[in-house]
């Protein structure tokens, strides 16, 4: 079995999403729809249909008080934004200019309605009733509705639904939404890691599958701007534009009160955590929330400068 899934979709073996991101080549032919069948439902989801281990349970720590609070606002934002990711990039299917691209996008598409499923899922687990599951992501979303999530979404529809842009809607993933939070879910994975280990292995599945949609992404925009190189220019200005949006959403404050809340946390239930290190040489337990969100904010610096060289987009820096 083994020899028909590729390592980096592997579950023990793929690497984690930063190093993937930033170490791994993939283009769209090497993950068309046929990889995709054998690396994903038979390789990274097996034996996973929920994300995690069936038999990972949440403890009562996580279903109150300051954990629940902090993964509850985390998870009702990403199963939010994984919808909008999932409807959005619908729009880049029919317009890819090839079966390579068609098919990539028709994956993509499926990868994030499911990330979707999983994150609103693990609500349920941490004790949120059924019957009030919308409802309650609502609520605890509430924050990133209209401030983050809604400009996003309607800059990513003018590209991709209204001006039937391709590249810049491949740009405008995996630069703009998808390389800015993929540092977060790798600081997620980690921090989680010892406190719910359901919601760690969630992220990392999430992780495996964003390696792949990062470096395909960048894979496309390269090669396209290769050979486009009169385009450079428009997708610079469009790179610069959506960086601009970042700086004044409020996603830092945001951020910064679920890592205060997972610092309650961490006081109260210590034990839990013990000696576990979230980064080599670090020990979880020692860390404050800025020093958190500022490790997030500086792997998302580096990801994004050596992502962009290699796209031959360096001006963007
Ligand atoms: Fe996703
Ligand atoms: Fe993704």
């Amino acid at each position: 079995m083994t020899d028909v899934i590729p390592a980096e979709a592997d579950w023990d073996r793929a690497p984690g999403l930063l190093e993937g991101a930033m170490d791994l080549e993939l283009t769209a032919a090497d993950c068309n729809l046929r990889y995709w069948i054998q690396a994903v439902p038979q390789g990274t989801l097996r034996g996973r249909p929920d994300g995690h281990d069936p038999a990972l349970k949440v403890g009562e720590h996580m279903r109150q008080g300051p954990f629940y609070e902090a993964i509850t606002q985390e998870y009702a934002f990403r199963a939010l934004a994984e919808e909008k990711a999932a409807r959005v990039l619908a729009y880049l299917v029919p317009i890819a200019p090839d079966i390579d691209g068609m098919e990539f996008y028709s994956t993509q598409v499926l990868d994030e309605a499911r990330h979707s499923m999983i994150f609103r899922n693990h609500l349920l687990a941490l004790g949120v009733p059924a019957q009030r599951l919308n409802q309650a992501i609502q609520e605890f979303a509430s924050p990133y509705q209209d401030s983050v999530l809604a400009p996003l979404e309607q800059r990513s529809l003018e590209i991709m639904r209204d001006d039937r842009d391709y590249i810049g809607g491949v740009v405008m993933m995996t630069i703009i939404l998808e390389g800015a939070l993929a540092p977060a879910a790798e600081l997620s994975e980690r921090k989680w890691r010892p406190i719910d280990p359901a919601a760690a292995e969630i992220d990392k599945g999430a992780g495996i599958d964003e390696i792949r949609h990062l470096t395909v992404g960048a894979a496309i925009a390269r090669q396209y701007l290769l050979d486009h190189p009169q385009e450079k220019d428009r997708v610079l200005e469009l790179i610069h534009n959506g960086m601009k949006m970042w700086e004044y959403l409020p996603t830092h404050d945001l951020v910064h009160w679920r890592e205060v809340k997972f610092q309650e946390g961490l006081e109260r239930y210590g034990d839990l955590v013990g000696d576990y290190e979230v980064w080599p040489g670090r020990r979880l337990l020692d860390t404050t929330p800025d020093e958190r969100q500022e490790t997030a904010d500086r792997w998302s610096d580096e990801m994004k400068a050596q992502r962009l060289k290699y796209m031959g987009l360096a001006e963007a820096l």
